[in-house]
């Protein structure tokens, strides 16, 4: 059997590790292939996760890098056909919402290579957000649609998805935070950026909606205010360094720094007092780790975290922010609610999907 896997984004990098070894463990024979897109290649943002996931090298680097929803769309498809139309695999494995994810199944389907798409289903029913688009088209031409929660499964089913094309696996995000515990636990990074375990807010923003406007400098004199009640560690996303270039006032409290590596930031994650965040990935860590976390967004294609998570829905309202010091005062940790089957065997479920044994 020959798999090509496609990833381009930090968080595809950290959905796909587990798959990529629980299928070579189950195929040792098996050819498959890594590509990775180039949608994001500064190294904290891509080669850190293969390094510190055990993920092979890409055996192709497309090299697309930054630019418009099209040209970056167009430039996957037309660098990832060359390969495919060489490789001829059975499978093409992508994850996620991103627009190297959905660029690589418009490709193969056309050459009516099977695609089987790791974290179908999720919809925030919001179409102005351009993983929306993403998701919607990636689930309408996967042929294996692997899903995380059940109401992933109702999401398919309403759009008329068969449902011998859904299975229901889990989440292997979590996979890769299960099999890094022993690793980030002890580690205490937050001490590195001065500050104490449970004695501090993390935050991480990068949703257009909010950064790529004048909220994002509302939601940065909001976290202004805050920091006099509790320290703020902020690890930067490029696309919001990008915004903050100018003159921005930040008092001593808050920290801005570049992005963490993924065992960092999941310490980061573990030791925190809370999380504010936009980040899809992060609403299910926190999750997991029981940890508070509150959503500056209107909607999440992740209700799961909310309803049996740790996760609170802000609004896109950076007034609220105000409100976070009081909200975690006193809370300490929640007892994790894992939803059911985020359990780190999500990717062996996968594994065995693809490559059944008689
Ligand atoms: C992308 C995904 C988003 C995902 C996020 C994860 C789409 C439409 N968006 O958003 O769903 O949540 O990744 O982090 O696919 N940049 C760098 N270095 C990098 C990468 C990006 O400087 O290594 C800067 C560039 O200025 C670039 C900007 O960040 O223009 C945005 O990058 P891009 O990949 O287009 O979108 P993200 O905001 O990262
Ligand atoms: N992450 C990281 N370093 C950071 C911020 C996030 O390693 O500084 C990890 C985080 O633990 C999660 C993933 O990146 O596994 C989430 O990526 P991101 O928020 O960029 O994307 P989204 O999940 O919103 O698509």
């Amino acid at each position: 059997m020959r798999i090509v896997h496609v990833l381009g984004t930090r968080p595809n990098f950290v959905k796909m590790a587990p798959v990529i070894a629980a299928l070579t463990r189950r195929m040792p024979d098996a050819d498959q292939e890594i590509v990775h897109t180039g949608q994001h290649y500064d190294r904290m943002m891509s080669q850190i996760f293969f390094e510190q996931l055990g993920v092979p090298a890409p055996d192709h680097m497309l090299e697309v890098g930054s630019g418009s929803h099209a040209v970056q769309t167009a430039r996957v498809m037309e660098r990832l056909e060359p390969l495919l139309v060489e490789d001829r695999p059975d499978l093409l494995v992508v994850p996620g919402d991103v627009n190297s994810t959905f660029a690589a199944a418009l490709t193969a389907v056309k050459m009516g290579i099977p695609v089987a798409h790791i974290e179908s289903g999720l919809r925030s029913y919001d179409r102005e957000m351009p993983e929306e688009v993403n998701r919607v088209l990636t689930d309408a031409i996967s042929d294996q649609l692997f899903v995380h929660s059940e109401e992933a499964i109702r999401n398919l089913e309403i759009e008329g998805i068969p449902a011998e094309k859904v299975h229901f696996v889990g989440n292997t995000m979590i996979d890769s935070l299960v099999a890094l515990q022993d690793r980030f636990h002890p580690l205490e990074a937050c001490r590195q950026y001065g500050v104490e375990p449970g004695g501090y807010l993390l935050v991480t923003l990068h949703r257009p909606a909010l950064v790529d406007g004048p909220l994002l400098f509302e939601a940065i004199s909001a976290l202004n205010l805050v920091a006099a009640d509790i320290p703020v560690l902020f690890p930067v996303h490029p696309r919001t360094k990008a915004r903050l270039a100018g003159e921005v006032e930040i008092s001593p409290g808050l920290k801005l720094v570049d992005p963490a590596g993924y065992l960092e930031f999941l310490s980061l994650e573990s030791d925190a007092a809370g999380v504010l965040t936009d980040s899809g990935g992060i609403q299910e860590e926190t999750t997991y780790l029981g940890v508070p976390c509150f959503t500056l967004r209107d909607n999440t294609e992740r209700p799961v975290t909310v309803e049996l998570g740790t996760n609170t829905l802000l609004g896109l309202d950076p007034a609220r922010i105000a409100e976070i010091p009081g909200l975690i005062t006193g809370g300490g940790r929640i007892t994790p609610r894992p939803p059911p089957l985020w359990d780190g065997n999500a990717a062996e479920r996968i594994a065995e999907q693809i490559a059944p044994k008689n």
